[in-house]
Order: structure tokens, then sequence, then C-alpha cells
């Protein structure tokens, strides 16, 4: 078998085509509907537009509340965020996706939830986009290879999800699939991982504020090759914990093991947080290019403990052995 690896990274394109002000257009827009809607849920408005206008439409977001959830770092550009991405169903380059994906069929679409919990079920994406008020997070995405980005992203806290579906107590991690159909994705014929695609979580982080379900970024419905039509966004976590694509979330008292531990249990582990300090056994994650600035002097930047998420969730390995636990 050969060794699957998330390459690191190569050089990309110094193409910044969304100009700033288009960005800042979309934001201004986002803004416009959160202040005309305050203090209301938006995401009916939401579910009826995406149905009537198909992947172009607009999400409306109210600006989250929660704490570490809007990031003040200049947002990636809309161009960067959709052309530089890992998708490894739809291949390996970063290219592939933006250009593999457009086929991908993401209506009708639905998220079977099971397992260890007292009302299991299978939400419509229409029943989801409406399940709680859409929020706008501005998160730092640190991919294992050893770049970032910043992200406003649309959707809601997972826990949202989990507090309806009622785990039991023998619920302690949650594992997420993704879809794998092989007429709607070449990447499946490659081995280079074990499809489906499955991550977990242990339950608290989980239900933790900062774990979003995302189903738009930049104001607009998720684009296909950032994983439409749902996805994960665990900020403090390496990229890879950020399941794309979802079909599946299963209640499980075992800790799940993902595609890429059982890829190469050495070197990505179960927990996944971002960790200046403990290598990749391959290379240092000590410092992260940030996707954008890759001019002939741009300077790395270091890499902050949880990816800069270590007042919020810091908590939660109080007393773990982070290198081991890694
Ligand atoms: N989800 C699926 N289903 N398949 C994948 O190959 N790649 C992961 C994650 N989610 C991946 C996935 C990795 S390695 C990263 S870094 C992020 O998605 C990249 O998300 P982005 O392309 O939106 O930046």
């Amino acid at each position: 078998m050969t060794k699957p690896s998330l390459r690191p990274a190569d050089a990309p394109k110094p193409s910044e085509v969304t100009p700033r002000s288009v960005v800042e257009q979309r934001r201004d827009w986002l803004r416009l509907m959160a202040g005309a809607a305050a203090g209301t849920t938006l995401a009916g408005w939401a579910g009826r537009e995406a149905m009537a206008q198909g992947q172009n439409a607009k999400l409306a977001a109210i600006k989250s509340a929660v704490p570490g959830a809007l990031t003040m770092e200049k947002l990636t550009s809309y161009q960067d965020a959709t052309t530089y991405n890992n998708f490894y169903e739809f291949g390996t380059d970063k290219s592939d996706p933006a250009r593999a994906a457009g086929a991908l069929k993401t209506r009708p679409w639905s998220v079977a939830v099971e397992g260890e919990v007292n009302k299991p079920g299978v939400f419509d994406l229409d029943a989801l986009l409406k399940l709680a008020p859409m929020e706008e997070r501005i998160y730092r995405l640190r991919c294992v290879e050893g770049w970032s980005m910043v992200i406003p992203w649309i959707g809601w806290s997972l826990a949202e999800l989990i507090k309806k579906v009622e785990p039991n107590s023998r619920a302690k991690y949650v594992e997420f699939v993704t879809l794998a159909d092989r007429a709607q994705m070449p990447g499946l014929r490659s081995g280079v991982l074990d499809w489906p695609y499955v991550e977990g979580l242990r339950i608290d982080e989980a239900m933790h504020p900062l774990t979003l379900l995302a189903f738009g970024m930049y104001g607009e419905l998720m684009p296909k090759q950032n994983g439409a039509p749902l996805r994960l966004v665990v900020p403090w976590k390496y990229g890879f914990k950020s399941a794309k694509s979802l079909v599946k979330i299963r209640f499980v008292e075992r800790e799940p093991v993902s595609s890429w531990t059982r890829a190469a249990p050495q070197e990505y582990g179960f927990y996944s947080n971002v960790n200046p300090k403990v290598d990749h056994p391959r290379w240092s994650q000590a410092t992260e290019r940030r996707i954008g600035e890759d001019g002939l002097f741009a300077k790395k930047r270091p890499t902050l403990m949880f990816n800069g998420y270590e007042a919020q969730v810091g908590q939660l390995y109080a007393g773990m052995d982070l290198k081991k636990l890694y």
C-alpha cells in the first residue's frame, strides 16, 4: 500500500481574483439582512431562498455571540477559499475539487442521525436549514499541511442538533460519515483513503458552541468544493476533522476510527488538536502559511495553541498529555 499523506504545502497561484470590495459587498449585504430581522430567526427565509435559487442562494445570518467566533483577522479571498481545497473524493490536487465537484447533486439531501440517542431520525436539508438561527462565524482553519485560511462561515452550533436528538448516557463520542458515491466522485477510484471519509469527536467537543455545522460561507450556500450542502467546521483542530458533505452522524460509546487515523495512525491521531509543540512526524507544526500571503517576502506565521482558541477550548483537555493524545 502506498503511504497516504496530506502533502506538504505546494506553492499556490498568487491569484486574488475576487477583489476585497466584492467580499465587503457580500458582508454589507449580510449586515443589512441581519439588521432587517434583528432578533428573529432568518433560517426559514434562508431555506425558502435556497429552494428557489439553488446553489447560488444567499444565506442570511446574524453575527455570532459565541465567544471566540468572530476572528478579526483579514478574510481569505473567496477565490482562494474556493480554488485551493482538500476534498479527496474529487482528487488529491488542490485544484481538483473546484474542477470536479460541480456535478455533485446536493438536493435532495438528508442526514441520518443514529446510535445512542433517544430520538434518532433522518433530517432533510430543508429541515436542517430551519433548525436553528443562522449565524456568521469567522474562523481560522489550519490544515495539517501547514497552511491556513480565515473564512466567514454560515451555520449554527452542532449542539443545537445534538440537543434535539437527546444522546443517552452511552453516547461518549460522535462519528461523522460523509458521502461516498462513485458515480459522482471520481476520487473514490483511488485507494488513497478508505471511503467513506469518516471523522470523530468526543461528545463534549461536539457539544462545544464553537463546533459549527456549516451550510454556507461568504454569505452564500456552501460551494460544492467546500463541502456542500453541509459540513463540519471545528476551528481548533486540524482541517481534516472538518468533514465535508455529511450524510450520517452516529453517537457511539467507543472512540471512532477516522479515515486519516486508519490510513496513518502514527501521523494523524484521534484528537488532532492544533498544537505547535507536537510536530508531524515528517514536518514541523510550529508555523503556518496564510493562503493569500504568499509573496516573495511573506513571512510564515507562528501557529497558535489550539489554533488560537485556547481560551475557549483549553479546559476540555485539562490533565491530558497532549503529546501522547495528539
Ligand atoms: N472532507 C471530506 N469528505 N473529504 C476530504 O478530503 N479534507 C479535509 C477537510 N474535510 C476532506 C474533508 C481537509 S484535509 C481539510 S484541510 C479541509 O477539509 C479543507 O477544507 P476547505 O477545502 O474548505 O478549506
